[in-house]
């Protein structure tokens, strides 16, 4: 569903040109968690912007249920981000001055979907995640894993083709970092959930079912933890 084709990106400063990813290729199934697998400054951000259609790559193609992103225009971009793609991010990104409900609520907002239905849909996926008691409350009333929560449920709510997890529990604890992998790979089990989840650390990539890694911008063959005691 998703394909990354010779994919190099750089980064034009000036005089000065920077590659930050060379000769990226590999395909994502429907279905599937993977890990994207990276030390800081590996290129993750970079390729997931990439396949998000945030910006267009220097050279490849991204091909997404085979249509290629980066031949789309801006309206097209943006109406594709708004139908097709989740987002989660490593700070939650949760709008303060709404409810956690209004908070999952908003992409469909966006969409012009009736407040009934967004009300409905929004509970049901918030007691997915296990917060039906906390619709009403405020992000700051949340605890950090309580607010990643939210933002997932926010992330799935208009049924996108594929959701992209920048560092999801970047900001958590150990406990509450493997409670959210739990959830996430729940969701990925129960209702078929597509997931890219970039991660620099090993446990979290140990959980999913296949790796993508990086190194330096370039795609390293094998799996990142042969040669530990496993
Ligand atoms: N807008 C930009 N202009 C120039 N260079 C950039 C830009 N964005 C990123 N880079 C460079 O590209 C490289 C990869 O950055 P990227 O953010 O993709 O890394 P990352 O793997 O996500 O790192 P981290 O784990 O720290 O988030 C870095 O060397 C960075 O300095
Ligand atoms: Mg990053």
């Amino acid at each position: 569903m998703l394909a990354v084709e010779n994919l190099s990106h750089r980064f034009n400063n000036g005089a000065e040109e920077t590659p930050v990813l060379n000769d990226i290729h590999f395909v994502i199934n429907k279905g599937e968690i993977v890990a994207l697998l990276g030390s800081s400054g590996s290129g993750k951000s970079t390729l997931l912007n990439l396949m998000a259609g945030l910006m267009k790559p220097t050279q490849g193609s991204i091909l997404i249920n085979g249509h290629p992103i980066e031949k789309m225009s801006e309206n097209q971009l943006a109406e594709f981000r708004r139908t097709q793609i989740g987002f989660i991010f490593q700070s939650y990104e949760l709008i303060p001055h709404l409810t956690v409900r209004e908070n999952v609520e908003l992409p469909l907002i966006f969409q012009g979907t009736k407040a009934k239905i967004r009300k409905e849909k929004a509970i049901a996926l918030l007691t997915k995640v296990g917060l039906e008691e906390k619709g009403d409350m405020f992000p700051s009333q949340l605890s950090g894993g309580q607010q990643q929560r939210v933002s997932i449920a926010r992330s799935l709510i208009t049924s996108p083709a594929i959701v992209f997890a920048d560092e999801p529990t970047g900001n958590l604890d150990t406990k509450t970092e493997k409670e959210i992998i739990d959830l996430l790979i729940e969701l990925n089990e129960t209702l078929s959930i597509t997931f890219v989840i970039v991660t620099h650390e090993l446990e979290v990539a140990r959980r999913t079912q296949r790796v993508i890694q990086l190194r330096d911008g370039f795609l390293v063959e094998g799996e990142p933890w042969v040669g530990e005691d496993e």
